[in-house]
Formats: structure tokens, C-alpha cells, sequence
């Protein structure tokens, strides 16, 4: 059976862990592929709210073995303490459930402590980072110097991998005036991580290779969005990893032949958290009503931050660039509910940008900084649309906004959903 991959349509925060949950619900294997703790995942079932940082939804789906992929970065600290908030709640998270590729690097104390530094150097050109030491942690891999999930096999070793990592930071961080970590005192915690950690490490990619070849159903969870791809987002204002459809195969090690599904998960409106380029921002009464107060957990206030997200009209230049990137089959539409209320909705078709109309995002920061989004204006709903299972349960002006993105888009909107519970989804 093949693989579907997951990922998010704009800047991360579209609803895929709601998203993952339902689609977790048919598959065998659900497999993160990318960055780590900086993404939130937020899941209801029933009376409980699940907020999972490392560990995929799939989780909560007792027949569902979860990988971590070589293409994450792990912080062992915090794995830990969400396994056993998640064992806490009664769900299993044995070796047998939960594997974590040898390949996958590890988050350091020097990686995190770096990540806060850099963002202080960088004065008003700040990312806006989540501070976890995503950054940082790639620029070990990538610079071939980084620690990796396998060397915690050997407490010793990683024990020694940390101190060396720490003290080598330590040189860049005296460079920046903060005070350097004690090694040892820094390492311990990530030591005793490393050594409950050691029984779930696994050569995922042979594991998932074999699963696909024996027709398992593979979901690959995506975390972040396109638009914050290294590659394809809106670099520098990007994090350090590719949540686009590549990053699933280089992150997970599996060839494309497996893919026969790509579900891009896009949020009704735009929300973006952090620096950089939003075209259709609205600031004041508009921006605070699609944010929400901050009294529901559904509220536009960032799962690992608590940081409020900028919000904005929906953005279909960034969907079709997203579309095109990630090659999506199908679309699903998070959080439609908010949207009841508007008298119009505004929908940005293209950019202008120094008179020029253009289609997808242009490539650089000053290009996308001047761009002004043009609005097609469309008629508002005002029932409360909450309890809508079906299409026919939509009232016209709700098919027509979803028939609009299909088609701006140029991919077919599948489902949407329609409030948090499990349950609140419609499909067409
Ligand atoms: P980093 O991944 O912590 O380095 O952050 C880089 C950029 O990506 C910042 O603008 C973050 O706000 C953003 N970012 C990282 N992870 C997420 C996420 O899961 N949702 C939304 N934004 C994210």
C-alpha cells in the first residue's frame, strides 16, 4: 500500500495535527520527517487536548506504530517529558510503538542556548524563532559536526559528544556576551534522557521500507509549512528544514514510487507567527477577530510559544505556490467556522508589485516586502455552520468560498473542517 504525505499549505498552524489525527485513523505507520520541537500539534478526543511537540498524532491510534524520522531534530529532554505526559494519559509509548531513526540529530543545551543569542544579535531582523534550537542543531548537521539519535546507544559516548558540543559553543557564545555553560552540569539531564532513550532507536528507513513493501499504509506528518521551507519559504524568515513533499522522502528515506497522495493542509484564513513578509495582514478589529481572545486553545496564539499569531485574509497566491511546490492531490480547509459572521471575505488572487501582477511569490524579501495583495471580494455567511457533516449542510455562500479556493488553486478542496472535535469534518 503506498504513502500519503501531509504538510502544511502556508507559514505552519493550519490544523495538521487535527488533520493527521483523521488520517492516522487509516493508516498502519504515521512518520514524522522533519524539524522538531518547534512545531505544537493539538488533538481533542473527547474531553482531553493533546499538545504534542515531538511525537506524531498518531500516537492517540492504538493499532499505529509512530516513527521520528533521520530528518528531525530531537531534543531528548523534552521527548521524554512528552512520552510520559502522553503515558500519563494511559496511551502507550513502548519501543514497540514509538521508534527513533539513528539518524535523526539531537538538540543540545549549547544548541538552544545559541538559537537565543543569534536571535539577539539579529536586533530587528529577528526571525522570531521558537528559540528550541532548530536552527543552530541543522547547522551541526549540515556543517557535519552534529551529534546523532544512534550515538545515545552509548551513554558514554554521548555523554562526551555533549560536553565537546558545549564547549565549542561556548567560544560563540562568549562572542555574543552570554555566559557559558557548565558542560557537565548542562549535559547530565540530556544524559539520563539519552539512556531511557536508547531502547526505541531503530534504522527507520529499512523498518518503514519493509512495512511499505509489506502494504502498510504509511502517513507522512508534516510539521511547519511551505512557505517557512529553507527552499522554497521566505528565506531567511524560514526555519532551518524542507516541510515540503521532498523533505518527506530525504527525511524518511523512501523513494517517490511509494507516494500516491499529497494532502496539503491549509487554514481558511492566513495566520503567520514570527518575522518576515505576510501580504494580506490585517491589523486592528479584523486581525483580532480572526485571532480570537486567547480564552480557547483553538485561538490563534502559537501551541509552543503562546506567542499571538499576525492573521490576514486567505492568500491563494501562496496556496497555488504551495500546490505547485509539494504537488498536492487534494486540499483540506481548517477552521471555516471562524470565518462565519463576515459581511465579505476577501480572497488575495495576485500580487502587485511596482505595477506588475504576478501569480506566485517572488524570490526575494524586497520584491515580497512592496507586494500588495489584489482582492477578489466574496459574500459572507452568517449561520453558524459548526454542526455541517455533509456539503449539502453548507450554506451557498460557504461552497462558493470553498469552490473558489479549488479553483484559484488549481487543487480540489477534499474536506474541511468546521470546529476542533475529532468529529467536525466535511468532506466533498
Ligand atoms: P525555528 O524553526 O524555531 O528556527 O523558527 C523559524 C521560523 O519558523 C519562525 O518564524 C517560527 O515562528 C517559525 N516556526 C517554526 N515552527 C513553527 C510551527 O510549528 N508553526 C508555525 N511557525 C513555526
Amino acid at each position: 500500500m503506498p504513502a500519503t504525505i501531509l504538510v502544511g499549505a502556508q507559514w505552519g498552524d493550519e490544523g495538521k495535527g487535527r488533520v493527521a489525527d483523521w488520517l492516522a485513523a487509516e493508516s498502519d505507520v504515521v512518520a514524522r520527517f522533519g524539524g522538531g520541537d518547534n512545531a505544537g500539534h493539538t488533538v481533542v478526543v473527547g474531553e482531553k487536548v493533546f499538545k504534542q511537540h515531538l511525537v506524531p498524532s498518531g500516537i492517540l491510534h492504538p493499532n499505529v506504530v509512530c516513527v521520528l524520522g533521520n530528518g528531525m531534530v530531537i531534543n531528548p529532554v523534552n521527548l521524554i517529558k512528552e512520552m510520559d505526559g502522553l503515558r500519563a494519559n494511559g496511551v502507550d509509548v513502548s519501543p514497540e510503538r514509538l521508534l527513533i531513526s539513528t539518524r535523526a540529530h539531537i538538540i543540545t543545551p549549547a544548541h538552544i542556548a545559541l538559537d537565543g543569542a543569534l536571535e539577539k544579535a539579529r536586533g530587528d531582523q529577528a526571525i522570531g524563532t521558537t528559540l528550541r534550537g532548530i536552527g543552530p542543531a541543522y547547522l551541526d548537521k549540515t556543517g557535519r559536526r552534529g551529534i546523532r539519535a544512534g550515538q545515545m546507544a552509548d551513554v558514554e559516548e554521548f555523554a562526551n559528544a555533549l560536553y565537546d558540543s558545549i564547549e565549542q559553543a561556548n567560544a560563540t557564545l562568549a562572542q555574543h556576551g552570554v555566559e557559558p555553560l557548565d558542560p557537565q552540569g548542562a549535559a547530565a539531564v540530556y544524559v539520563e534522557a539519552a539512556a531511557r532513550l536508547k531502547p526505541y532507536l531503530r534504522d527507520t528507513s529499512v523498518y518503514l521500507n519493509k512495512r511499505l513493501q509489506a502494504g502498510a499504509r504509511v502517513l507522512c506528518e508534516g510539521a511547519q509549512g511551505t512557505l517557512l521551507d529553507v527552499d522554497h519559504g521566505d528565506y531567511p524568515y524560514v526555519t532551518s528544514s524542507s516541510p515540503t513533499a521532498g523533505g518527506a522522502l530525504t527525511g524518511l528515506g523512501f523513494g517517490p514510487c511509494h507516494v500516491d497522495r499529497v494532502v496539503g493542509v491549509a487554514k481558511s484564513f492566513s495566520t503567520r507567527v514570527g518575522g518576515g513578509p505576510m501580504p494580506t495582514e490585517l491589523e486592528g478589529e479584523l486581525g483580532d477577530r480572526l485571532r480570537g481572545t486567547g480564552e480557547h486553545f483553538w485561538d490563534e496564539f502559537g501551541t509552543t510559544t503562546g506567542r499571538p499569531r499576525r492573521c490576514g485574509w486567505l492568500d491563494a497566491v501562496v496556496l497555488r505556490y504551495a500546490a505547485q511546490v509539494n504537488g498536492f492531490t487534494e486540499l483540506v480547509l481548517t477552521k471555516l467556522d471562524v470565518l462565519s459572521g463576515f459581511d465579505t471575505l476577501n480572497i488575495a488572487v495576485a500580487y502587485q508589485i511596482d505595477g506588475r501582477r504576478y501569480d506566485y511569490p517572488p524570490s526575494t524579501m524586497a520584491e515580497l516586502e512592496r507586494a500588495e495583495p489584489i482582492y477578489e471580494t466574496l459574500v459572507g455567511w452568517r449561520e453558524d455552520i459548526s454542526g455541517a457533516r455533509r456539503e449539502g449542510d453548507l450554506p451557498e455562500a460557504t461552497r462558493v468560498y470553498i469552490r473558489r479556493v479549488s479553483e484559484l488553486c488549481g487543487t480540489p478542496v477534499r474536506t474541511a473542517s468546521v470546529g476542533p472535535e475529532r468529529d467536525q469534518l466535511v468532506f466533498f
